[in-house]
């Protein structure tokens, strides 16, 4: 079975075909830049582009970079303000001519397709998945459910948003090492341990193509850390996923 897929970041939209059987992508993807600034009209037009790329008619999943409830975008960290309280599902939806629409957040998003068809599968317990990019995103589950929108890149570490300091882009704004930026990471992980004593983290974002930078120089971590498997996928097979109507996981 397929379903389409959209991934909205913040300097690129893409989308695909799904095929759910798989957990894979059913054709290549296709990506177009974000707008700036990223309004709703502007990332819907987008969207809709990259719907029409593949002729698609049917159900589309749409991942949003902030807390989503209900098809409403409830806030932007690093998109437009003009996002927040847009019921971004009814938006999309009318602009692709009635296909219905659901939306979710992006990390809870990637997520879902960890646990389903990465890293995470057949994993209980509690387990983490962050990832680490313009921001930090988190999902966390419990016994393979998810708990939505726990916006855990927000914590406060060292008196500052912890995306500010330990995400991917932190990394390059501040021209980090590898090793500086590992040490930041593992005080956001040990905080984050300390709150939620997972028993996996799984990294997800574009640093999970290159473990072997950074993972081995994150000490002191009691949980088992983990890349993700489906690297940038992830984020639209789960969104895929969201549109069957399956359940989280
Ligand atoms: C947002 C999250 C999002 C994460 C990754 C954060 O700034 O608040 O909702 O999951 O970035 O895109």
């Amino acid at each position: 079975m397929q379903i389409f897929g959209v991934d909205i970041g913040g300097s690129g939209i893409k989308g695909a075909p799904v095929d759910l059987d798989r957990g894979d992508l059913a054709q290549e993807r296709h990506k177009v830049l974000t707008p700036q600034p990223a309004t709703p009209d502007g990332v819907a037009g987008c969207v809709v582009e990259v719907v029409r790329h593949f002729g698609w008619e049917g159900p589309v999943g749409l991942t949003f970079p902030g807390v989503v409830t209900g098809g409403i975008t409830r806030t932007a960290a690093n998109m437009d303000k003009a996002w927040i309280g847009v019921d971004t599902a009814a938006l999309l939806s009318r602009r692709l001519d009635g296909q219905p629409v659901t939306v979710l957040n992006d990390a809870d998003a990637a997520g879902v397709a960890e646990m389903t068809y990465g890293a995470g599968r057949g994993r209980g317990g509690t387990v983490l998945l962050l990832t680490l990019g313009t921001g930090i995103g988190s999902a966390l589950f419990t016994d393979g459910r998810l708990v939505p929108n726990t916006e855990l890149g927000h914590l406060e570490l060292k008196g500052h948003d912890a995306e500010t300091r330990a995400s991917v882009k932190a990394k390059e704004d501040g021209d980090l090492t590898w090793e500086r930026w590992a040490h930041r990471v593992q005080r956001y992980l040990a905080h984050v341990e300390m709150l939620f004593s997972p028993d996996l983290f799984i990294i997800g974002g574009g640093v999970s193509r290159k473990p072997e930078k950074f993972l081995p120089l994150i000490e002191g971590i009691r949980a088992e850390i983990v890349p993700a498997k489906l690297q940038n996928n992830a984020g639209i097979v789960g969104a895929a996923m969201a549109a069957r109507g399956t359940p989280p996981a």
